[in-house]
């Protein structure tokens, strides 16, 4: 379990050393219990002693302590965060949008990267301990919904992104069979015909999701559905564009499940000699920093992935301000287009 950011002090610190809440009741003139309350905003202190108590803590850039606030809210002020796989720029730029939301809210992120179910109970477990407010979870690593909110108990909880089939629970997704369909209506419009998809991996809602979009849209247009099995990984990409290529009526057009996916196809077709758009288009899915940053730049589905962080942080806010109706909220995606897609 990696904790991503702890903001929390045993003490009180002051740009030249340790402030403490003595120190601004000496400043300010007043008892320590008066000093508490006028930081505290309780009881009864004139308007006059507050406001000089904490013009005294701000000059001496008292900050509370967050452990002793913790206590008498009851309350941690942070959220666990589970993903499946730090290591695809997909989910840290997801983290990055939950962590700008949840620090506007005063809420610290703490991120494990968890795969499979056995990893999950345990960190949830250990989050569980660390006494953390609510839970974002990406996908359900269990098999029923029930599993995981047992997992978690009676905290806030929010499923994003593979969360298709979560019932019970709040989730955050994004609409990928219309982000698919897209993808296929870029090629179509180019002239292609000859177009297949790569999936994701087996097993993933999103994967069906996305074959479902490309199928729906293709046959929609008279065509044949062609599907190769790939994984979210940039190898599997580049192993499933030659198995199409090098097979019988090769595409000349390909929808992938994600951008490593559509990287690794592309890098297979340069390295055959190939040229990309060219030979081959190559349509990609998430629009991560990566597919700004390739030669040519790739054409994407892109999923507003930030926001799916920082929209399952306002959902738990939500359910911590006692609101506990399960929602479902949908994402759109839209084509981002550069330089790997071209006319038939
Ligand atoms: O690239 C990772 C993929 O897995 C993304 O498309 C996302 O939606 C996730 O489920």
């Amino acid at each position: 379990m990696l904790l991503v950011r702890n903001r929390l002090r045993t003490t009180f610190e002051s740009g030249s050393g340790v402030t403490n809440i003595r120190d601004i009741a000496a400043e300010a003139g007043v008892s320590v219990a008066t000093a508490s309350r006028a930081m505290a905003g309780k009881g009864r202190i004139s308007a006059a002693t507050v406001e000089r108590v904490r013009a005294v803590a701000e000059r001496l850039q008292f900050r509370p302590n967050e452990i002793a606030r913790s206590l008498s809210l009851g309350r941690s002020q942070s959220v666990g965060l589970l993903v499946p796989d730090i290591t695809n720029p997909f989910f840290p730029e997801l983290m990055a949008g939950a962590e700008r939301a949840a620090k506007a809210q005063g809420r610290t992120v703490l991120l494990t990267a968890s795969l499979g179910a056995e990893s999950a109970r345990e960190d949830l477990r250990v989050l569980c301990a660390r006494g953390v407010d609510g839970f974002i979870v990406v996908g359900n690593p269990f098999e029923s919904s029930g599993e995981l909110r047992e997992a978690v108990g009676s905290r806030p909880l929010v499923v994003v992104d593979r969360a298709q089939s979560v019932t019970g629970i709040s989730t955050v997704v994004t609409d990928h069979v219309a982000g698919a369909a897209i993808a296929v209506r870029h090629l179509l419009g180019l002239g292609h015909s000859r177009i297949a998809h790569i999936s994701g991996p087996p097993g993933l809602d999103v994967t069906d999701l996305r074959i479902a979009g490309y199928s729906r849209e293709m046959r929609a247009a008279g065509l044949e559905p062609r599907i190769a099995d790939g994984e979210f990984t940039v190898d599997s990409g580049a192993e499933a564009i030659i198995r199409l290529l090098d097979g019988p009526h090769p595409p000349t057009a390909v929808t992938t499940a994600n951008d490593l996916a559509a990287v690794g196809a592309m890098n297979a077709v340069i390295a055959r000699g190939g040229h990309v758009p060219r030979d081959l288009s190559i349509v990609g899915y998430d629009d991560i920093v990566l597919a700004r940053l390739v030669h040519p730049g790739l054409t994407t589905i892109a999923q507003t992935i930030g926001d799916l962080g920082s929209c399952a942080v306002e959902e738990l806010d939500r359910q911590l301000s006692g609101d506990t109706e399960v929602r479902r909220r949908s994402l759109g995606t839209r084509l981002v287009e550069r330089g790997t897609t071209a006319a038939a």
